[in-house]
């Protein structure tokens, strides 16, 4: 069985998220979705608001599950037997962060390889904090989240 892990703070999840999981699921038998517990980050929503949001969204996928993990992102890796980490790669402004995220892991655990996966187009230059950024000032976040996180995030700004 081929098992991936999708690790992210994903604070909230947004559509180049989604486009990054509906493809790495074609790739593998269980797709793992992590959310990274940082103790010394908090963000907009709480790690059980998190979880919920992505169950709902990602319900039509076969074969992915979701979960936390804290510590270090290789320990969680050799728990799960997964064979690869994912991540997306949106534009070079990532490349530096995602290369040095990929090398580090390799350097702790050899058997760890990244996946990139490019998001399409239309997702290719989301953030969570960009979007939590236009839904602070009350900006049209629709086009950039599912319905469920855009009703979340007003929320949360209301
Ligand atoms: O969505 P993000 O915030 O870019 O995700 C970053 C994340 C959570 C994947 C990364 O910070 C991580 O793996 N954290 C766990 C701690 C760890 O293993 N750090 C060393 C590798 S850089």
């Amino acid at each position: 069985m081929k098992i991936v892990i999708y690790p992210g703070s994903f604070d909230p999840i947004h559509n180049g998220h989604l486009d990054v999981i509906e493809r790495a699921a074609k790739l593998c038998d269980k797709m793992i979705v992590a959310v990274a517990k940082n103790p010394g980050k908090t963000g907009l929503f709480s790690t059980g608001e998190r979880l919920g949001l992505i169950e709902e969204v990602t319900s039509h996928i076969k074969g992915r599950e979701i979960t936390t993990f804290d510590g270090l992102l290789v320990d969680f890796f050799r728990e799960t037997g997964a064979e690869a980490v994912v991540r997306g790669l949106r534009a070079v402004s990532d490349f530096e962060y995602e290369f040095q995220m990929a090398l580090m892991n390799r350097n702790l655990l050899d058997d760890l390889e990244t996946i990139f996966l490019v998001p399409s187009q239309e997702n290719i230059y989301l953030s969570s904090r960009i979007i939590k950024e236009v839904a602070r000032f009350g900006g049209d976040i629709d086009g950039f989240v599912p319905p469920i996180v855009g009703k979340a995030l007003r929320e949360k700004f209301s």
